[in-house]
C-alpha cells in the first residue's frame, strides 16, 4: 500500500460560513451570507467592483472590522480556532504570526522614522523568536528572498527613500517573517505599475510555494486574479454571486454580472490568462 505523505490535511486553514456583517447600531447588512473554505497552500481570489464588500470580508476574517460594524451572523474558523468573536487579546498570538495581511498602501503600515531593516528585525525578534544575534542576518536573507536587490543598502533606508514596489516587498517580508499559514492581500498590487505588479504577483506565488502559504487575493482586476488564484469568489453588493475554480468561472461564467466583468476586462488583456472560452 502506498502512503501519500503530501496529502493535504482535511481541515481547512480557513472556513467561513454564513458570514454577515452589519452596522451595529442600525443592523443594516453590508455583507451577507459569505461562505467558503480554504485549504493549506490554496489561493482564493475575491473579485468585484468597488464597494462590493471585499475588504469588509477580509477585515472580519482578520478581526479588524471598523468600530461601528460587527459580525451579525455566521462563523469564521481559522487554524482550528473559532475566531468569530475573538477580542484583541485572543487575537494577539495569531495575528501577524499565523495570519498576516498586506494592503494597498504599504507606506502607511511602516514607521516613517525607523529604517525598514530595523522594522523587520523587530518583527523577527518579537514574533518569529529569532535570537538577537541572528536577527540581522535573517532580515537580510528575507529582504533578498522578496527580491530586493541590495538588501544591505535597503536595510539602512527609511520608507520615504524607497519606491512603492520596494515598500510593498518590505511589507510582504514583514508579513511572512513569522511564517504565517494564511496571507490576505487586499488590493496589494493595485497601486503599482504593471511591471512591478507582475513582479509582486510572482513573489506571492513563490512564497506560497515555499511556505505552503494559503493566499486570499482581493482585487477588482480579473486579469490579476486569473494569474494567481485557484478558486474565485465573485462579489456584488455584499454577496457572492458566483464561485468556483478560477479557469472554470472565467471560461464559463454563469452569472450575468460575472459575464459583464469578464467582458469589461477582455479589452484589457484578460484573454492572455484565460484558456479557450466555451
Ligand atoms: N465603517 C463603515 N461603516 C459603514 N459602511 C461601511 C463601512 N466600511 C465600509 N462600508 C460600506 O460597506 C460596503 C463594502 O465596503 P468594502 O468592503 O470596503 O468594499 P470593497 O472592498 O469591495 O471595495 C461599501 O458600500 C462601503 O461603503
Ligand atoms: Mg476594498
Amino acid at each position: 500500500m502506498t502512503v501519500r505523505h503530501d496529502a493535504p490535511s482535511k481541515t481547512p486553514v480557513l472556513q467561513v460560513q454564513g458570514l454577515s456583517i452589519a452596522e451595529t447600531q442600525t443592523g443594516r447588512r453590508l455583507v451577507q451570507d459569505i461562505g467558503f473554505a480554504l485549504q493549506r497552500g490554496q489561493s482564493l481570489g475575491i473579485v468585484g467592483e468597488s464597494g462590493s464588500g471585499k475588504s469588509l470580508t477580509c477585515k472580519a476574517i482578520l478581526g479588524i472590522l471598523p468600530e461601528n460594524l460587527s459580525v451579525a451572523a455566521g462563523r469564521i474558523e481559522f487554524d482550528g480556532f473559532d475566531v468569530t468573536r475573538f477580542d484583541h487579546e485572543a487575537w494577539r498570538p495569531l495575528r501577524a504570526v499565523r495570519i498576516a495581511a498586506v494592503f494597498q498602501d504599504p507606506g502607511s503600515y511602516l514607521n516613517p522614522s525607523i529604517t525598514v531593516g530595523k522594522q523587520l528585525a523587530q518583527v523577527l525578534r518579537d514574533r518569529a523568536d529569532v535570537p538577537a544575534d541572528d536577527v540581522k542576518e535573517h532580515a537580510l536573507a528575507l529582504f533578498e528572498r522578496v527580491g530586493l536587490r541590495d538588501p544591505a543598502r535597503v536595510y539602512a533606508q527609511y520608507p520615504y527613500e524607497l519606491s512603492g514596489g520596494m515598500l510593498q516587498r518590505i511589507v510582504i517580508a514583514i508579513a511572512v517573517a513569522a511564517h504565517p499559514i494564511l496571507l490576505i492581500a487586499d488590493e496589494a498590487t493595485t497601486a503599482l505599475d504593471v511591471t512591478v505588479q507582475a513582479e509582486v504577483l510572482d513573489l506571492l506565488a513563490d512564497l506560497r510555494e515555499q511556505y505552503a502559504l494559503s493566499l486570499i487575493f482581493v482585487t477588482h482586476d480579473l486579469a490579476v486574479v486569473a494569474q494567481i488564484s485557484d478558486h474565485l469568489l465573485v462579489m456584488r453588493d455584499g454577496e457572492i454571486v458566483e464561485s468556483g475554480p478560477t479557469q472554470h468561472v472565467l471560461q464559463a461564467p454563469r452569472h450575468v454580472y460575472t459575464k459583464l466583468l469578464i467582458q469589461d476586462h477582455l479589452e484589457y488583456g484578460l484573454d492572455k490568462f484565460v484558456g479557450e472560452r466555451e
